[in-house]
């Protein structure tokens, strides 16, 4: 246990009445209160659709299905992300493209995208990591001059926003994760949000097991082949519960990351990754650059203060490295150096100023 922790979820008596009451009513699987959830994460978001699923992963797979993407297709990933981003594509039997990311913002580099556009591309799945928004004056470009499809993979992202228009209704499709380390989580789960009503029922047939209720309503009807991806009410009512506090927990998170970057800003030996310009940050995560990340881990770990690695390198791991399906279009020297310099605070809601100060003058202590 660190005195200091990563993240802490967000738990009061009214999530833990919520879920009691769920759990009192009897009714355990997906229902009700997982539609509230859904519900409430489009309004949130401004999608006409939302679709609930166990994760932010299965919500990804289920997304390349319904635009049909599968076998003898290309997707394009960003090579600085979750393995998941890019593990979905092969699953669905499609071939990855891996492009670098900018080191400066660590989301992915639209000229190297616009690139490897090719015949066989069907879809692009840009990461809004650690809740930096994507850059939609350049996808938009490329979406308008193409008809290469925009999954979003926003795990991280609920709350943010560009121009003013949030995450989750830019992409043709947005999948959002609700893992724990996620400010409005479930436990484990996902919502994939969309403005296209054809795709969502799609989705909502497959992880039903391709049932389609027939007009009797007595009965269903198996109409293709699906799979089991429901989140239960009994997750659902956390996130309902948790997700009415989202304007203030986004507000506070914005405060302690304002607070990190002003405490570092005039040392030249901490980097402050780029925001996406004219995009709001949802601060899910708040990393800075240093040199020497791992000695500068294990230090700070040593005192009590739990901070992480950013995220994973594809290129450096052999699910991808030494994978027929999987290209890589370049060296990745960006994506190296968002892996090798980028380290995660702790950030969480009741973070106190004294917390926020130790954890910035360790930092200052341990750097080289
Ligand atoms: C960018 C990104 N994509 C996908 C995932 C996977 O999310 P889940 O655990 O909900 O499947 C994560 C998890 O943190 C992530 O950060």
């Amino acid at each position: 246990m660190y005195r200091i922790p990563l993240s802490k979820p967000f738990m009061t008596e009214d999530i833990m009445d919520r879920v009691r009451a769920v759990l009192k009513s009897g009714f355990l699987t997906e229902g009700p209160v997982t539609r509230e959830f859904e519900q409430a994460v489009a309004e949130k978001v401004g999608a006409t659709h939302c679709v609930a699923a166990t994760s932010c992963t299965t919500g990804l797979e289920m997304a390349l299905r319904a635009l049909g993407i599968g076998l003898g297709d290309e997707v394009i990933v960003p090579d600085y992300t979750y393995p998941a981003t890019a593990m979905v594509v092969n699953i669905i039997g499609a071939e990855c493209v891996v492009v670098d990311v900018d080191p400066r913002t660590m989301l992915i580099d639209y000229d190297a995208l616009k690139a490897e556009i090719s015949p066989k591309t069907r879809a692009v799945i840009p990461v809004s990591l650690f809740g930096n928004p994507l850059d939609w004056d350049r996808l938009r470009e490329i979406r308008e001059r193409t008809d290469i499809f925009i999954v979003e993979d926003a795990a991280c992202a609920l709350g943010s926003s560009h121009r003013g228009a949030m995450t989750g209704s830019l992409a043709d499709i947005s999948v959002f994760s609700h893992h724990p380390r996620k400010f409005i989580t479930t436990g484990e789960g996902g919502t994939v949000t969309t403005n296209n009503a054809e795709w969502a029922e799609w989705m909502v047939s497959y992880k039903h097991f391709g049932l389609r209720r027939a007009d009797s309503r007595l009965s269903c009807e198996f109409y293709r082949i699906g799979t089991n991806y429901k989140l239960s009410d009994v997750l659902a009512g956390i996130g309902v519960a948790q997700i009415r506090h989202m304007e203030g927990l986004l507000t506070e998170r914005r405060g302690l990351a304002a607070f990190y970057r002003a405490f570092f800003a005039d040392d030249e030996r901490i980097g402050l990754p780029e925001i996406t310009q004219n995009g709001e940050h949802s601060w899910q995560t708040c990393c800075v650059f240093v040199k020497e990340r791992d000695r500068v881990m294990e230090a700070m770990r040593s005192r009590g203060i739990e901070v992480q690695i950013g995220t994973y390198a594809l290129h450096m791991h052999p699910a991808f490295a030494n994978n027929p399906a999987c290209r890589f279009a370049s060296a990745m020297e960006g994506s190296r150096y968002a892996f090798e310099h980028s380290l995660a605070l702790p950030l969480y809601p009741g973070m106190t100023e004294a917390e926020q100060t130790e954890v910035g003058e360790t930092l200052k202590e341990v750097l080289p």
